[in-house]
């Protein structure tokens, strides 16, 4: 039960509310991708996952930027979604006992993770361009394209990391 009401009664702060859950998003998973970096195996899959948590920060970093302009502080809201997300990742890591499945495991949990964030910044993107806020909506444009990259480049390194696991056992 919730004890105080968010209020949503304009586009403006369900645009704000979308960019605070958007925030907890990116810190969560800034905190969570060390630990799947450390049990990743594949070389490729590590390398991949550690470009991906720099530009985590500088999605972090956006988010901060846009909610300065906005507001003048930086809220968090903490996004229940991303949370369940990151705790089955983890329980497919901790669970794993061969290597190459682990990968394949720790690819699938990424993904979900982009195709979480690709479905958040693009409804963002077009709050923002809808409420006339072009830079934010130029700043949110460059976030979904990394995301998007971040996607397709572990659908790449899933195509031989997904044989190797077949091998497994
Ligand atoms: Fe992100
Ligand atoms: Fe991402």
């Amino acid at each position: 039960m919730k004890f105080f009401s968010a209020n949503l009664d304009s586009l403006r702060k369900l645009y704000r509310d979308q960019i605070q859950h958007l925030y907890s998003v990116e810190t969560q998973i800034t905190e969570a991708l060390p630990k799947m970096i450390q049990k990743a195996s594949d070389p490729e899959l590590k390398q991949a996952l550690e470009t991906h948590l720099q530009e985590t920060k500088g999605h972090v970093t956006r988010l901060e930027q846009i909610m300065h302009e906005a507001t003048g502080k930086v809220d968090s809201k903490r996004s229940k979604g991303m949370a369940a997300l990151i705790a089955e990742g983890e329980d497919v890591i901790t669970d794993a006992t061969d290597d190459s499945v682990r990968d394949a495991g720790i690819i699938a949990a990424a993904q979900k993770v982009e195709h979480y964030e690709m479905a958040a910044y693009g409804t963002v993107r077009n709050f923002a361009e809808i409420l006339g806020h072009a830079d934010q909506a130029n700043l949110l444009q460059q976030t979904l394209q990394e995301e998007k990259h971040a996607d397709a480049v572990l659908t790449n390194i899933a195509d031989t990391a997904n044989t190797r696991a077949d091998k497994a056992a």
